[in-house]
C-alpha cells in the first residue's frame, strides 16, 4: 500500500521521481523519500508526512543523481516518522518496499547476529542488510539481490540500486503489483502505469514472483530460479487518464458529481436501451445451470456486493454467498466446481480480495471480476472481466465507483434471471427502463447541495451517528456509515433497522443522530416501526425517503426527499445523499477529505 518508483534516467532524476510519486499518493501519504547515486555514493531526502513535505526539502538541499528510487508510504511496521521513511539505505544499496516481508523478524535476528545495525522499527531494513550481507560476501549485486529475493516470505514489490553501479535498479514483485516502463535510454519502474504516464506509454507489467534488471539498454526478467522469463510490453492508456480537481473543492466532491455520467456509460455498456435488454459477455459459464454465486470483496466493494445478493436472490432466485475477502480467503469456504464466484475491487489489486479469487480459482470456480482498473491484477487473473467505466477514483473514500459496481451488478442480477428463466422479457424491459432513469434521477439530485451544507453542522456535533435499512438499503446503510466514519472520523455504524432493537438501541438520546434510509417498498411501514422506537427514546431521526415528511409519523431532525424511483434501483440512487451528508460534514470537520488520515486508495497488504 505505498508507492514505489525508480528510474534511470539521462538527466538528474529528482523531479521526475516526485511527479511519479506524486500520482502514487493515493496509495499512501505517511512519508515520502527519494535516494539518488550521485559520483559513485547514495544520498537521501525524506520527510514525515505528504509529498509536498518532502518537495519543501529538496528545494532546499536538492538530489543530482541521474538514477534513483522514490517512495510514499502507508506505515505498516514502524511509526510514520522520518525514521521509519524510504528509501532505506547504507552506503551501498538502497530500498524502496511496498508489502509486508512476513519473516522479517528471523531475518533481523539473523542479521543483527551477524553484526548488522537496525535504526528502523520497519520490515523493509532486512531487505537492505540481507542485500548488503551477499555483497560482502562479495556477490555481484544482481547476484546479491536474487538470493536475498528468494529468501524473503511474504507480499512485495521491492526497487533496489546501488552505489558502485549507476546503470542498474532491480525490481521484484511477489504480491502488490509493479510496472516497468520503457524509455528511450532511459528506464523506469513504478507501483503502476499512471505513475509512469507521464514519462512513457509503453509497459511491461511484472507477474508474481518475477524479478527484473533494468539497465539503459533495457529490462531482462527472471524467476527466483533465476531462469529468464518473458512478458510483453504493451502500449498503456494511463496518461489518457491523468486527471485534476477541475472546478471541485476536492477530488470526492468531483466524482459525486461525475455520478451521472459514469452510470450511464457504465451501463451503456451492458444494456441495450433501444432493446430494453441486457447484453451481458459470456462469462465462460452457462447461466441457466448456475445454482450458487460467490461474491468476495472489500469495504465499500463489499457493500456493492451485498446489494447485489439481495438482486440476485430476489430476480434469479440462486443463493449467493458474500463475505468480506479477508475473512473469506480462511474460511475454507467448501466450492462445488463450476460454479460462478465474483469479486469486485475498484482498484483491482487488493490484497484480500486477490486471494479470495485465487482460492475460489483453485476450488474449481469460474471468476468474474467487477473492476475499475482493467489493468489490474484482479483483471488479470480472472476468466472474464466486467469493468466498471468510472474513470479514476482519486478520492480515497470510493463514490462513483461504488455506483458503477452496482450498475455492473443490477445487470448480473437481470442476465442471470434472464438465463434461468426466473425473469421474462416484459420484466427485463422494466428493469432496464428504471436503470436508464437511474442518471437522470442522480443528476436532478445533485443540482443543489446547500440543503447538506445547513445539515452537515447538526451531524459534524455528534460524537455517533446511526444508520439504519432494511433489505436493499441495508447495505446503503453500512455505504453511508462507512463514508461518514473515513472522512470525517466521526463514530458511525449501520444497521439492519429490525436489529436494533437487539442492541444498538441502548445507544440511543437525543445526542444520537439516526439516518434512516427509507423508499417507500414492501419494507416501508417496517422501517417506520423502528423509526418510532428510535424517536421515543428522542434519537434525531434523519429520513431518506421518497416519501412525504408527514409519512414518517414521528418528528424529523431532517427530510432528504429522493425521487419516486423503481425500487430495483433505489441503492443507486440513496447511495447519492449518503455520500453527499459524509462530504458536507467532513468539510464542516475540515478534515482531509481526499486523503484522509491512516487510510490508502489501494490497499495490496492482508
Ligand atoms: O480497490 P477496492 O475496491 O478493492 O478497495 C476496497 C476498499 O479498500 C475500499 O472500498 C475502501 O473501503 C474505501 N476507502 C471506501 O470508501
Amino acid at each position: 500500500m505505498c508507492g514505489i518508483v525508480g528510474i534511470l534516467g539521462s538527466k538528474p532524476v529528482a523531479i521526475d521521481i516526485v511527479d511519479a510519486l506524486r500520482r502514487l499518493e493515493y496509495r499512501g501519504y505517511d512519508s515520502a523519500g527519494i535516494a539518488t547515486v550521485e559520483n559513485g555514493h547514495l544520498e537521501r531526502r525524506r520527510a514525515e508526512g505528504k509529498l509536498r513535505n518532502l518537495e519543501t526539502r529538496l528545494g532546499t538541499e536538492p538530489l543530482s543523481g541521474t538514477t534513483g528510487i522514490g517512495h510514499t508510504r502507508w506505515a505498516t511496521h514502524g511509526r510514520p516518522i522520518e525514521r521509519n521513511a524510504h528509501p532505506h539505505m547504507n552506503d551501498r544499496v538502497a530500498v524502496v518496499h511496498n508489502g509486508i516481508i512476513e519473516n522479517f523478524q528471523e531475518l533481523r535476528e539473523e542479521l543483527t547476529g551477524k553484526g548488522y545495525v537496525f535504526e528502523t522499527e520497519t520490515d523493509t531494513e532486512t531487505v537492505l542488510h540481507l542485500v548488503t550481507y551477499y555483497l560482502d560476501q562479495g556477490m555481484p549485486p544482481v547476484e546479491a539481490s536474487r538470493i536475498a529475493l528468494n529468501r524473503l516470505r511474504g507480499a512485495f514489490a521491492l526497487g533496489l540500486i546501488f552505489s558502485d553501479d549507476k546503470n542498474l535498479l532491480i525490481g521484484a514483485r511477489q504480491g502488490p503489483p509493479l510496472a516497468i516502463g520503457h524509455g528511450d535510454g532511459e528506464m523506469y519502474l513504478g507501483s503502476d502505469a499512471i505513475a509512469l504516464a507521464s514519462l512513457t506509454d509503453t509497459i511491461t507489467y511484472l507477474e508474481d514472483g518475477d524479478w527484473a534488471v533494468l539497465t539503459r539498454a533495457g529490462v531482462q526478467v527472471f524467476d527466483l530460479s533465476g531462469k529468464t522469463v518473458h512478458r510483453t510490453a504493451i502500449k498503456s492508456v494511463a496518461s489518457s487518464l491523468l486527471v485534476d480537481k477541475g472546478n471541485y473543492r476536492h477530488f470526492m466532491l468531483k466524482e459525486i458529481h461525475e455520478q451521472p455520467e459514469v452510470i450511464a456509460h457504465t451501463l451503456g455498456n451492458y444494456i441495450d436501451m433501444a432493446e430494453g435488454a441486457v447484453k451481458f459477455p459470456a462469462l465462460g459459464i452457462d447461466l441457466a445451470g448456475v445454482n450458487r454465486v460467490t461474491i468476495s470483496a472489500c469495504g465499500t466493494a463489499y457493500y456493492a456486493g451485498v446489494v447485489a445478493k439481495y438482486w440476485i436472490e430476489k430476480y434469479a432466485r440462486i443463493p449467493v454467498e458474500i463475505d468480506v475477502a479477508s475473512e473469506f480467503r480462511y474460511r475454507e469456504v467448501p466450492l462445488a466446481p463450476g460454479g460462478l464466484a465474483v469479486f469486485v475491487s475498484q482498484s483491482g489489486e487488493t490484497a484480500d480480495t486477490l486471494e479470495a479469487l485465487r482460492y475460489c480459482k483453485k476450488n474449481g470456480q469460474v471468476i468474474a471480476a467487477i473492476v475499475n482498473v482493467r489493468t489490474s491484477t484482479i483483471a488479470r487473473e480472472s476468466n472474464t472481466v466486467l469493468p466498471t467505466l468510472a474513470g479514476p477514483e482519486i478520492g480515497v473514500a470510493s463514490t462513483k465507483a461504488f455506483t458503477s459496481q452496482l450498475s455492473v451488478l443490477a445487470c448480473l442480477a437481470i442476465a442471470i434471471g434472464r438465463a434461468r428463466g426466473t425473469i421474462d422479457a416484459a420484466k427485463e424491459k422494466e428493469l432496464v427502463k428504471a436503470l436508464s432513469e437511474v442518471p437522470r434521477h442522480v443528476s436532478t439530485m445533485l443540482r443543489d447541495e446547500s440543503f447538506y451544507e445547513g445539515l452537515a453542522h447538526e451531524i459534524s456535533k455528534a460524537r455517533d451517528v446511526l444508520y439504519l435499512g432494511r433489505g436493499v438499503s441495508y447495505p446503503i446503510a453500512m455505504e453511508g456509515a462507512l463514508k461518514l466514519k473515513e472522512i470525517s472520523y466521526i463514530h458511525a455504524e449501520g444497521y439492519a433497522a429490525g436489529e436494533l432493537k437487539h442492541g444498538p438501541i441502548a445507544l440511543i438520546d437525543e445526542n444520537v443522530p439516526v439516518i434512516v434510509v427509507a423508499p417507500e417498498d414492501e419494507l416501508f411501514e417496517k422501517t417506520v416501526s423502528n423509526m418510532q422506537e428510535v424517536a421515543a427514546r428522542g434519537g434525531q431521526i434523519v429520513l431518506i425517503s421518497d416519501v412525504a415528511k408527514e409519512k414518517a409519523g414521528c418528528r424529523l431532525l431532517s427530510h432528504i426527499k429522493m425521487p419516486k424511483a423503481h425500487p430495483f434501483t433505489t441503492p443507486l440512487l440513496y447511495a447519492v445523499p449518503v455520500q453527499l451528508l459524509a462530504y458536507h460534514t467532513a468539510v464542516v470537520m475540515g478534515t482531509d477529505v481526499d486523503q484522509p488520515r491512516n487510510l490508502a486508495k489501494s490497499v495490496t497488504v492482508e
